[in-house]
């Protein structure tokens, strides 16, 4: 059997960097998606794999405008070939309480995170049904299941890609394609280091586990869902917060 092709967007993020590593490790080919102004970081970040040995590839496109991923996914088509693994993982923040989110706050957000999923799935699935085998693993959040003070849009967001996967997986559990949402918790990136040091203190405070997530626990999540092993798995959310939110 020919490798299967991984497509992770926001792949040389904090969560996604690690996600391409695992995937590749599995033996997966892995395209990276990025953005504009990562062009730097992520030629830096190809050279980089392929000195280690690594088939990965890197995919320029902005998820939240439906013709770049158009174009994205033609191309990678093209070059690398059919996407049989989806890791919708790109996402933003704009925090802010809501009586002070300006409309930008909440469409970009909206956009990044959410709409992102309709443009990037729409590009592959096809392909997926095609081959009678797929994969789709959408990156939520903690903050999508239990909401949180200062993220009216990224909850909003997050909550709204589970609704989205239980759809999907509704539409495509017959055609071998599974679809699955896993919710982090507080992972140790950018984006959580981002947060002032007092109000993520509090927050650390308050995990059962005392301490941050690590990006390598998500990608090995990442990597059972999309294995063969994983095919009676689909429709689920699965939490992996250090206990910040049981249910
Ligand atoms: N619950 C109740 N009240 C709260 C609160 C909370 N969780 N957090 C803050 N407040 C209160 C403060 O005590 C303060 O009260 P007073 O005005 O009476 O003093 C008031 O709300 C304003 O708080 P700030 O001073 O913090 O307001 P700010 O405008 O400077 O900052 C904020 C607002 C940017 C939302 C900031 O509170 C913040 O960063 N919060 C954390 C948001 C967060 O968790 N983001 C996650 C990012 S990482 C991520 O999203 C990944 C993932 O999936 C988990």
């Amino acid at each position: 059997m020919s490798k299967r092709i991984a497509l992770v967007t926001g792949g040389i993020g904090g969560i996604g960097s690690s996600i391409c590593k695992q995937l590749s490790a599995d033996g997966f080919t892995v395209v990276a998606n990025y953005i504009a102004p990562e062009e730097a970081k992520a030629q830096a970040w190809l050279a980089a794999e392929r000195a280690a040995g690594k088939d990965v590839h890197i995919a320029l496109g902005d998820v939240s405008n439906f013709e770049s991923c158009v174009a994205m996914v033609a191309k990678i088509k093209a070059e690398v070939g059919p996407v049989s693994v989806l890791i919708n993982n790109a996402g933003i923040t704009k925090d802010g309480m809501f009586k002070k989110m300006s409309l930008d706050n909440w469409s970009n957000v909206i956009n990044v995170n959410l709409n992102s999923v309709f443009n990037v799935t729409k590009q592959v699935v096809d392909d997926m049904l095609a081959a009678g085998w797929g994969r789709i693993v959408n990156m939520s959040s903690v903050n999508g299941q239990k909401g949180q003070f200062g993220q009216a849009n990224y909850a909003a967001a997050k909550a709204g890609m589970h609704g989205f996967t239980k759809s999907l997986a509704q539409e495509t559990a017959s055609k071998g394609i599974t679809v699955n949402t896993i919710s982090p918790g507080y992972i140790g990136t950018e984006m959580v280091m981002a947060i002032k040091q007092e109000v993520r203190d509090q927050i650390i405070a308050t995990i059962p586990v005392g301490r941050l997530g690590k990006p390598e626990e998500i990608a090995k999540l990442v990597s059972y869902l999309v294995s063969d092993d994983a095919s009676f798995i689909t429709g689920s959310n699965v939490s992996i917060n250090g206990g910040l939110h049981m249910f």
